[in-house]
């Protein structure tokens, strides 16, 4: 069996034993392993009170060149799917007795993915399974010599059959939401599109040659396609966004839009008139329908077509074919749950996970104490009766690991998850990729009919096709941070390192996934999840007013409330470790002569390795910026590394917000 380790994260792989496959270093115990990562990225020649980044993580992009590791986040996931991609091929020895068993499914989607013909992967091929509408082809599949039947296009329809595998997003967008105000409700919601516009008159031309368009049609076609897709978006712009609740046939009558058709051809169930729906932005969605009669029905349905193509050529590209990488990201991201409890079997089985959990939530613990304690001390001068309300929200707060519910044999519930979804072991690629999407974007609709799962019985699968970005993620409807099984992983996690690793990148992490309840839009939602106007007069304290001031004063930033979090999150984490309530073991540790506050800043840094500038958000800080802006708050910094007054993060005045 043919195994591709990642050299890069050869290192971090080294002694983590597998569970089938153990390789022995002579850098043998985690702590080792993750000084020895931290140590090789640093760069002497850089002054750490001038470019923190440059010296702890100059070296890192060089070191990992060969990889295409630009990130630890990148290394993680590479390690992450690496590992999966070891249990998928593990599969294929397996004599399966039980083909609906979710081992089954898996290799099925994985072995098509890897062994299916490229034709299977064809943007024709795709327009051939999904027509856009009954008995009607997609305009340039009509049979050379014959017209396009257009008097048979209806394009709310087409939007429906679109929506049944997962495209949610062109002309109009359809969700459930959990109601913002009762929070174990869902609610249906409509909204204006959120996609980049289109501007690439080469990229539709091009996608349109390919599905058979003419290269002489497809330049005009493409420009109008682009035409359609601005008038979209200039009606986006008129609107308020707010969710307003509203009846169904009120959002009829007013929009002129058949969405009691367009619902039921989603859901396979009708709708009373008296449904209520969440409408983000009315103006939007009572002008849609003029804007799309203005175009010939075969440039709308283009339009519909190049962006169905976009969203699964987005998935992944379409040459995947043997790529045993990129099959293992397909899977893993588009079958989730299955590769949640696949990982859980192979790498944190025997009492594993149960051990991790207690770990991270020993950590969590930690750090929630030093906020809580914070909020007693009361430094923005808050009424009782408002800090009582902070400290249930936090109390309430829950750390879940896993996107499995916790309160269920996680076996049982994939079975059940994915007993209705039917593929073949091999054959067809776009086929099996639509069956995939098609069963995951029920299993998502239908949740509407159901009380929001809650509390421990959570789970986690959402509208859009998550991208496994390794970082904990706050759901403020469920007042809940979750962390994937991605990041209990070195550098990141083991639970035999010391507490200084854990803390200052598990620990750092969630304090800053805990900050998103408590800035002030997160402040909104109390202990259970529901909005309301809870400290709606937060960003009117005083404190609150010139600790923003202060973090905008030297380094201006559109970002300042992550800013903010970031500051806070490096002092909480900081003052749970060193601070003089610690718990922590602060003795000079074995493994190195590096002082241990030193030790913890570098290990830190290493979470804001490599270039990310964020050229397409412009509004977002760097890693640099955000590294330079949280140490140049932290109050022991300059004298852990020796800075001189003048030094540009041993800033005089250090910001606080909390
Ligand atoms: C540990 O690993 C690093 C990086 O691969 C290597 O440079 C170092 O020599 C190793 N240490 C020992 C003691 O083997
Ligand atoms: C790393 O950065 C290079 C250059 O910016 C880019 O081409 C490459 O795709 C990036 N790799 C990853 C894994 O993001
Ligand atoms: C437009 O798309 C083409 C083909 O996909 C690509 O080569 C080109 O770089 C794109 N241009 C811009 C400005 O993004
Ligand atoms: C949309 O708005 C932009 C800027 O206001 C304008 O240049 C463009 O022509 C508009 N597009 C359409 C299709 O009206
Ligand atoms: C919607 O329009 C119909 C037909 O004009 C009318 O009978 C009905 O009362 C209207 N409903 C609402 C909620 O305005
Ligand atoms: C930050 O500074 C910029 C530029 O002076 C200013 O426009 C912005 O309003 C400031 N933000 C805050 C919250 O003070």
């Amino acid at each position: 069996m043919e195994r591709i380790v990642w050299t890069c994260c050869l290192l971090l792989l080294l002694g983590f034993a597998a569970g089938f496959r153990t390789i022995r270093s002579v850098n043998s115990t985690s702590d080792d392993r993750i000084l020895s990562y931290i140590k090789q990225h640093i760069d002497e020649s850089a002054d750490p009170c001038e470019d923190f980044q440059n010296y702890a993580t100059g070296k890192f992009l060089e070191v990992h060149q060969k990889e295409d590791c630009n990130s630890t986040q990148d290394s993680i996931r590479k390690k992450y799917n690496g590992k999966l991609q070891s249990v998928f091929n593990l599969l294929k020895d397996r004599v399966f007795i039980d083909e609906f068993s979710v081992e089954e499914k898996v290799w099925r989607y994985y072995n098509t993915c890897l062994t299916a013909p490229k034709s299977t992967r064809s943007a024709r091929h795709y327009l051939e399974l999904l027509p856009p509408g009954y008995n009607l082809p997609w305009p340039p599949l009509v049979p050379q010599g014959s017209q396009w039947p257009k008097q048979e296009f209806r394009w709310l329809e087409t939007l429906a059959i679109l929506r049944r595998f997962g495209e949610e997003n062109p002309l109009i967008i359809l969700d459930i939401q959990q109601n913002f105000w009762e929070s174990h409700k869902f609610s249906l919601r409509f909204n204006m599109p959120q996609l980049l516009k289109l501007d690439n008159v080469t990229e539709i031309q091009d996608l349109l040659i390919r599905t058979g368009v003419n290269s002489r049609r497809a330049a005009p076609l493409a420009r109008s396609i682009i035409q359609l897709d601005s008038d979209a978006h200039n009606l986006s712009k008129i609107g308020e966004r707010l969710a307003v609740t509203y009846i169904l046939e009120d959002v009829q009558n007013r929009t002129n839009l058949q969405l009691d058709k367009y619902l039921e051809m989603v859901f396979g169930r009708s709708f009373e008139p008296s449904t209520e729906v969440l409408v983000d932005n009315m103006e939007y969605l009572e002008g849609i329908n003029g804007v799309v009669s203005k175009y010939d029905s075969e440039v709308v349905a283009s339009y519909l077509m190049i962006q169905f193509l976009r969203f699964v050529f987005y998935l992944d590209d379409s040459d995947s074919e043997s790529d045993t990488a990129k099959c293992a990201a397909v899977v893993s991201s588009q079958m989730e749950l299955a590769s949640d409890l696949l990982y859980e079997n192979y790498y944190l089985g025997e009492g594993k996970l149960q051990k991790y959990t207690k770990e991270v939530q020993r950590i969590f613990e930690a750090v929630s104490q030093t906020f809580m304690a914070r909020l007693e001390k009361n430094r923005l001068h808050l009424t009782d009766g408002e800090v009582s309300y902070l400290q249930q929200k936090l109390l309430a707060m829950r750390l879940k690991v896993g996107k499995l519910p916790d309160n269920a044999n996680h076996r049982r519930f994939a079975t059940k998850f994915y007993e209705d979804l039917e593929l073949h072991p091999f054959g067809d690629f776009a086929e099996a990729r639509l069956n995939v999407l098609r069963h995951r974007t029920s299993q998502y609709l239908d949740q509407l009919d159901w009380a929001v799962p809650k509390g421990t019985d959570f789970y986690l699968l959402t509208g859009y096709m998550p991208e496994n970005d390794p970082k904990p993620v706050f759901f403020e409807l469920h007042n809940t941070i979750l962390l994937p099984y991605d990041m209990l992983q070195e550098p990141f996690f083991s639970p035999e390192t010391s507490d200084v690793f854990k803390m200052s990148q598990l620990g750092f992490s969630l304090a800053r996934s805990m900050m998103e309840s408590f800035w002030p839009f997160g402040l909104r939602y109390d202990s259970l999840g529901n909005l309301g106007d809870n400290l709606l007069s937060f960003k009117e304290k005083q404190g609150y007013i010139d600790g923003l001031a202060c973090l905008n004063f030297t380094t201006r930033s559109k970002d300042l409330l992550k800013r903010s979090a970031d500051v806070v999150s490096l002092g909480l984490v900081y003052d749970t470790f060193f601070g003089d309530n610690s718990k922590f073991n602060q003795d000079q540790p074995a493994f190195t002569e590096l002082p241990l506050k030193k030790l913890f800043l570098l290990s830190f840094a290493q979470m804001f390795a490599g270039n990310q500038e964020y050229k397409d958000f412009e509004e977002m800080d760097s890693d640099k910026l955000r590294l330079s802006e949280a140490l140049s708050n932290l109050p022991a910094f300059g004298e852990i590394f020796n800075c001189p007054d003048s030094a540009p993060l041993n800033r005089p005045k250090k910001c606080e917000i909390w």
